[in-house]
């Protein structure tokens, strides 16, 4: 062992487990990939404002949870605690609004950072899949991403999950009822944070999980009394949309996300498997964040999907993936076979084969041992009486089966055998 470890927080992805994260990732990018959304990648840190602008000055992520830089020449950054904020900024900078037809739809998938108090499920250093359409207010958009998401999950074949989905309102209604709310708490007997919380952002007090604080919201007016008729039709059609296409999905009045940049849609993707950190996934819209950074009314919607936790609900549902064994051909070279078999495996893997080869001259016994490691379906093995006759033996390493191959027409034996 090094006198180093992986930061508290974190954790490092080992093969074989790692292959499980490619294959979430890959389950999660290929509904979007199919339904016309171009792949974005940002930078891993940015100036700081644009998080606090964009995910909200009094929110926890701002205020408690980011990994703050100051860099030599004196400029304030940030290790990217979320996507949307740079997604949104990248998209601006790149004029993508201007150069073709909105809605601009983006996936990414990528290490976020925060400074959290890490137990099973959250961590400083984690992984989303995520998507963000840009530019367009209609609630097929809405639907489409939530329907997707769905999609993702179902694919991986995790079934214990459910879509919670709520409506904040806009910037007609919102403010409205938050005076209302603000006028109900302050009659209530909080703690001194809790009251500086409903003065910043009343909303968030509904979600506090202290059961004292909860008995003492019995009877709060509910944000649904308040939204607008725009926002109540709009809202009734992304729940009309999403049941059409068969998904299930709870209205929950009280789901109130971490973050401030969200207006009317917002849903999140829980699962019963994971205790406390129960959130797969979440998303919603946020019409006002493009001109909270600075740019011109955008009207967008997105989603993120965090990868660790849905690798941990997959196991919590004992969901097995079916991950290919990472080399199809294995070499054994005996003898002075290698350079041979060496040549031979370059021209497998040029062919298009997953193959490999077993290094640092051990004799039949390792070889094999490693070949069988390596979960290869075809053992290649040559040795010197092999090479002088032209051959190799082919090995079926499922049946045990073993029969001599002409050197010379090895790949396409393999190449038909593997098809
Ligand atoms: P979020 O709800 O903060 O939303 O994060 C999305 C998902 O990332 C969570 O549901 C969870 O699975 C995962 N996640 C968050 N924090 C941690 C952590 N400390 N450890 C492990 N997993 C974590 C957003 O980030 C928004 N940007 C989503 C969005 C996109 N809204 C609109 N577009």
């Amino acid at each position: 062992m090094s006198t180093f470890k992986a930061p508290k927080g974190t954790y490092d992805l080992i093969p074989p487990y790692s292959a499980k994260y490619l294959a979430v990732r890959d389950a999660i990018s290929a509904p979007l990939r199919k339904a016309g959304y171009g792949y974005i990648e940002t930078p891993g840190f940015e100036d700081v404002n644009l998080f606090a602008r964009g995910v909200g000055e009094s929110t926890d992520i701002v205020t408690k949870e980011m990994f703050t830089l100051t860099t030599k020449g004196g400029t304030n950054l940030a290790l990217r605690p979320e996507g949307t904020a740079s997604v949104l900024r990248a998209a601006l900078e790149a004029s993508l609004h201007k150069k073709g037809n909105l809605p601009v739809k983006l996936w990414y998938s990528g290490s976020y950072y925060r400074y959290e108090r890490p137990q099973a499920g959250r961590y400083r250093h984690f992984s989303q899949v995520g998507a963000e359409a840009i530019g367009a207010e209609d609630p097929a958009l809405d639907a489409e991403l939530i329907i997707l998401a769905d999609q993702a999950y179902r694919t991986l074949g995790l079934r214990d999950f459910r879509i919670l989905l709520n409506s904040l309102g806009d910037k007609e209604c919102r403010p409205v009822y938050r005076e209302a709310l603000q006028a109900f708490l302050r009659g209530l007997d909080l703690d001194e944070e809790t009251v500086r919380r409903a003065e910043i952002n009343p909303l968030r007090v509904l979600d506090d999980k202290r059961a004292e604080v909860q008995k003492q919201l019995v009877g709060a007016p509910m944000l649904r009394d308040y939204l607008c008729d725009a926002c109540k039709a709009y809202h009734e059609e992304v729940r009309a949309l999403i049941t059409a296409a068969g998904v299930a999905f709870e209205d929950d009045e009280k789901l109130v996300r971490g973050l401030d940049y969200y207006t009317r849609t917002t849903f999140e993707f829980v699962h019963g498997g994971l205790g406390s950190q129960s959130a797969v996934g979440g998303g919603g819209r946020y019409d006002g964040l493009s001109e909270m950074i600075g740019g011109p009314a955008l009207p967008s919607v997105g989603w993120a999907l965090g990868v660790d936790r849905t690798v941990l609900a997959l196991e919590a549902e004992g969901v097995e993936l079916d991950i290919p064994a990472a080399t199809s051909v294995f070499a054994v070279a005996l003898g002075e076979a290698k350079p041979v078999l060496f040549g031979l495996v370059t021209e497998l893997r040029k062919a298009g084969v997953a193959a490999d080869i077993s290094y640092g001259g051990k004799g039949l016994k390792g070889a094999m041992k490693d070949a069988n490691r390596s979960g290869a379906r075809f053992a290649v093995i040559a040795g010197d009486r092999d090479l002088a006759e032209g051959v190799v033996q082919l090995k079926d390493m499922e049946s045990g089966e073993q029969s001599a191959v002409a050197l010379a027409e090895v790949v396409e034996v393999l190449r038909a055998k593997l098809a």
